[in-house]
């Protein structure tokens, strides 16, 4: 199987490597030159990418085409392409509706959408794709696995959920920081924070229980734990959370 990337920046990036890193997942790889200094390492370390002479040549050469750039020059970009008819398009454009998708590429393709995060750059990327489509699923099921959502509602509300990574470590900073605050060194903080959530996330993914059973699990009645997250719901903190999901789903249904 060909792939092709149409803009090759930071998720292109992760995707090839998550790809071609041995042993590999694809046969060849063809990135658009742009941006060359990306299109030329990801070259450098595979000898399965070679990079095309124009975006155009991308989608020639290409079994799956990844469309890869900004939302803000994905309509430019798209129109001037020809796709081929029954074409596998995966288009990890961010807050671009496979309506308009459709309409631009104005030929009939099987189009995916997709959301990969930076961690299929070490296969270990959990990945929405909408409509469900065995060929994308399996390009994402080897890069970690793939969530195939079956209306675009649900692929709208995991694009919210994947909002959430910078609030994650903004809850490590902040808290890396209070303890900092308190007297220890935050490298210590971050030793012993960083792999007491991996731990938990852990439990998170192993576990077949309810999430408010795990919690329930890891907070003694009466206990610190149960008094934390009792302070964080009364004091707005859950309602935050909502309030902020919210107005992401807003942004990305507007
Ligand atoms: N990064 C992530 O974790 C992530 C995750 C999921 C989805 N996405 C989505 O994936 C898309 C790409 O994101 P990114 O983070 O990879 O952005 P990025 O690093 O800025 O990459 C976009 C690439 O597109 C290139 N480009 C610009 N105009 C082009 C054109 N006319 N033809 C071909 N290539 C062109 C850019 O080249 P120049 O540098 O020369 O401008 C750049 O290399 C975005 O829609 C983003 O929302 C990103």
């Amino acid at each position: 199987m060909k792939l092709g990337f149409v803009g090759a920046g930071a998720i292109t990036e992760a995707m090839v490597t998550g790809l071609l890193t041995a042993p590999p997942l694809a046969g060849e790889v063809v990135v658009s030159p742009r941006n060359a200094e990306v299109a030329g390492r990801l070259a450098e370390r595979f000898a399965a990418v070679r990079i095309a002479r124009d975006n155009q040549a991308v989608v020639d050469a290409s079994d799956v085409l990844v469309l890869a750039i900004r939302p803000q020059v994905a309509q430019e970009v798209v129109r001037a392409l020809r796709f081929r008819q029954g074409q596998t398009v995966i288009s990890v454009i961010a807050a671009t509706d496979r309506g308009r998708l459709l309409d631009w590429i104005d030929q009939d393709v099987r189009l995916t959408q997709a959301i990969p995060l930076p961690f299929v750059a070490d296969r270990n990327g959990v990945t929405a794709i909408y409509p469900p489509d065995p060929q994308a699923a399996a390009i994402f099921s080897g890069l970690g696995t793939a969530v195939e959502c079956a209306t675009r509602e649900e692929y709208d509300l995991l694009a919210v959920a994947s909002a959430l990574m910078g609030t994650y470590f903004g809850i490590l900073d902040r808290t890396t920081g209070w303890l900092a605050e308190k007297g220890i060194p935050a490298d210590k903080a971050r030793a012993y924070l960083t792999p007491l959530f991996a731990s938990l996330a852990e439990t998170a993914v192993r576990s077949h229980a309810s999430l408010e059973d795990i919690r329930r699990e890891f907070s003694t009645k009466g206990g610190l734990n149960e008094q934390v997250f009792d302070d964080f719901d009364r004091n707005g903190g859950s309602k935050a959370l909502a309030d902020a999901l919210a107005r992401v789903l807003l942004r990305i249904q507007s």
